[in-house]
């Protein structure tokens, strides 16, 4: 059953289509890197901006080395320890991997996912395979074949492979070297921590730095809102009371700007009730199931917000959570038209 399945998505890839890729993250919308047609129908399916740029995925290590000019030892240790996995490395590309892909940057973010059927389907495609997450730009990533396919408004072929194992994108790291010296930057927060990456070089006697600031060319496509569901999500200190949240909400919704960064931000007249997310106190299990309750409860007939209590003695503070949460807490705040 899967094999048709993937020989068929192979069969669209070759003829210049897009299918949705299951990974262990999120759902991509996968391209061949060779086929401009099938890029450009990457942008035009998700309504995205060309400035964003794509990850390239790869089923082995030798098909990463011929994306870039340069395959530094760090490359290979993060590589050896992380993939296949949730960690996108950001390298200077050659002239293998198209602009379109990396928005004009000199530099590719290239993964190994860990999904059986997505390295299936990059082998026997025979080339890499471009994919953002498969969901309009913008709004909630998709954590099951459903979501993909309830997500555009033209059908799409999705290979099904069940619902995600992290629930959330990959960990985006920046490396670049100068001079041998090795610089690296967290680009986007993931399942994979910045101790976890810190720990294996440290093993593995990298000598290296952190950058901690990093500018807008470095991180393009780190937009102010994200994964934003169908109705707004506000985020609430806990202690506060229903009459209050509301109270509030009304008084702010209408001064929203009504889009940010190209996302249109959805601002109902007056809030009367609201859904409550609630996710599980592990921070694993959270992220695993954010999407699709941000997705189950912005679906359920009549909602016209959701709400989420930041609880400080867990999570920490807005701007600095604890780690183990802070990649959930990222896309919170990313998807959420409020805090209070
Ligand atoms: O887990 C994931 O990474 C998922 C699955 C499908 O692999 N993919 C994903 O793709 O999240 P997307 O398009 O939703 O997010 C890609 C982000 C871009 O928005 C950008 O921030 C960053 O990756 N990115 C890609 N190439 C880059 C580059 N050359 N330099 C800096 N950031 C880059
Ligand atoms: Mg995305």
């Amino acid at each position: 059953m899967t094999r048709n399945t993937v020989d068929k998505a192979v069969e669209i890839l070759n003829s210049h289509g897009v299918v949705g890729m299951p990974t262990e993250t999120v759902y991509g919308l996968a391209a061949r890197i060779d086929s401009l047609q099938g890029l450009n129908l990457i942008f035009r399916t998700k309504q995205r901006p060309f400035f964003d740029p794509l990850i390239v995925h790869v089923c082995s290590i030798e098909q990463a080395q011929s994306l870039v000019l340069q395959w530094p030892p760090v490359a290979q240790i993060l590589a050896e320890r992380f993939w296949p996995g949730p960690l996108t490395m950001v390298l200077t590309k050659n002239t293998q991997v198209n602009d379109l892909i990396t928005s004009g940057l000199m530099t590719v973010g290239i993964r190994m996912p860990k999904h059986p059927l997505a390295l299936e389907l990059i082998e026997k495609t025979g080339v890499p395979l471009a994919a953002p997450s498969a969901n309009r730009f913008g709004h909630t990533s998709p954590t099951s074949a459903a979501h993909v396919q309830s997500e555009f408004a033209t059908p799409l072929f999705v290979v099904d492979g069940g619902v995600c194992e992290a629930g959330i994108e990959s960990t985006i790291v920046g490396i670049e070297i100068e001079k041998d010296f090795c610089h690296l930057a967290i680009l986007r927060l993931g399942v994979i921590s910045q101790s976890e990456i810190e720990s294996c070089l440290q093993e593995n006697g990298i000598s290296h730095k952190w950058k901690q600031k990093v500018d807008r060319i470095q991180a393009p496509g780190q937009m102010k809102h994200h994964y934003m569901p169908s109705v707004p999500l506000v985020i609430y200190q806990n202690g506060m009371g229903k009459n209050q949240i509301l109270k509030e909400v009304n008084a702010r919704l209408s001064h929203l700007p009504d889009e940010v960064e190209g996302i249109k931000m959805v601002k109902p007249d007056r809030v009367e009730h609201f859904e409550i997310l609630q996710l599980s106190k592990e921070p694993g299990e959270a992220a695993r199931m954010l999407y699709s309750e941000l997705r189950r409860l912005g679906e359920k007939p009549g909602v016209q917000m959701l709400a989420f209590e930041w609880d400080k003695e867990i999570f920490g503070s807005y701007l600095q959570p604890v780690e183990s949460w802070a990649p959930v807490m990222d896309r919170l705040i990313k998807a959420a038209s409020l805090r209070l």
